[in-house]
């Protein structure tokens, strides 16, 4: 790994020196296996909540079924699902894709299983790490992995673009947009009395509000998604879609795929590469 993308700052090779301020290694309470497995859920349990009144969910399942929209029967594979509705919406809207819903945490992946989703006839469930997946090449038509890339360290993160985009034609990442550094701090200190009430009126709410905000410091900018992109594959093509503005924390997507693929995603109109 190129020492350069192993310590490439979350805003991108040339990340201003307050950008490079604004990030940490501190982990999320869904990175750890040292806190019970409860506090993890209470995150999770408040990403779906929070996914469906915003129309997170549906909107993300629209976006990974635009980019397989010339594709029959898709197959399907959803990377840190957490809750899985991303890949439940997906089953409701397409009447005859396949979904392998997976997760590096066994809890969440067993809780799924367990439930009416890990029931349905299109859908297995699976405990997969994004940066060894366990499949054969060209196993799935698209990979989608929403609200986690920025889970992973940028040399995890290349072997994940790598090992999805082996197992998949196309693999679809959708995230909190990296928000300039004036634009993360006001943000920051324009949330910072709400949570502070919600966290009085309900204290396990701490675990919600913490994850959020390393989130905000961890995710990637564009220019550093190309440098991971390149880095996996120097011909990697890097994708980003048209985003919706929308009710919540702005989200972006974008679709890595190699050239020697017939991958170019369908549907939408596309942005090559750079800012
Ligand atoms: C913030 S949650 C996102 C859950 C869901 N995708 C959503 O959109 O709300 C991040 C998830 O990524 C998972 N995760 C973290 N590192 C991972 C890895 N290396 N491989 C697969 N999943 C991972 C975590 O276990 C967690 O469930």
């Amino acid at each position: 790994m190129d020492p350069a993308i192993a310590d490439m700052p979350r805003g991108g090779p040339n990340a201003s020196w307050l950008d490079r301020r604004l990030q940490t290694d501190v982990l999320e309470y869904t990175d750890r296996y040292d806190v019970p497995d409860e506090v993890k859920q209470t995150v999770i349990g408040a990403l779906d909540r929070v996914g469906a009144r915003t129309g997170q969910h549906e909107e993300n399942a629209r976006t990974a079924l635009g980019v397989v929209s010339d594709i029959p029967n898709p197959r399907i594979l959803e990377l840190g699902a957490g809750h899985g509705m991303l890949s439940a919406k997906i089953v409701e809207l397409h009447p005859t894709a396949t979904v392998t819903i997976s997760d590096l945490d066994p809890t969440s992946v067993a809780t799924i299983a367990a439930g009416d989703l890990g029931a349905h006839s299109r859908v297995r469930t699976k405990v997969v790490d994004a940066s060894a997946i366990d499949a054969d090449d060209g196993s799935y038509d698209l990979v989608v992995f929403a609200a986690a890339f920025h889970h992973l360290a940028p040399s995890v993160a290349v072997r994940a673009i790598a090992e999805a985009t082996r197992v998949g034609r196309r693999f679809l990442v959708i995230d909190i947009k990296r928000l300039s550094p004036p634009l993360l701090i006001l943000t920051q200190l324009m949330i910072a009395p709400l949570a502070t009430i919600a966290i009085a009126v309900r204290p396990s709410f701490r675990h919600v509000v913490h994850d959020g905000f390393i989130s905000s410091l961890r995710v990637y900018s564009r220019s550093a998604f190309v440098a991971l992109g390149k880095a996996a594959d120097p011909h990697m093509r890097i994708e980003f879609l048209p985003t919706a503005v929308r009710f919540g924390p702005h989200m972006g997507s974008l679709v890595f795929s190699r050239p020697d693929t017939n991958s170019t995603p369908a549907g939408a109109s596309r942005h090559e590469e750079h800012e």
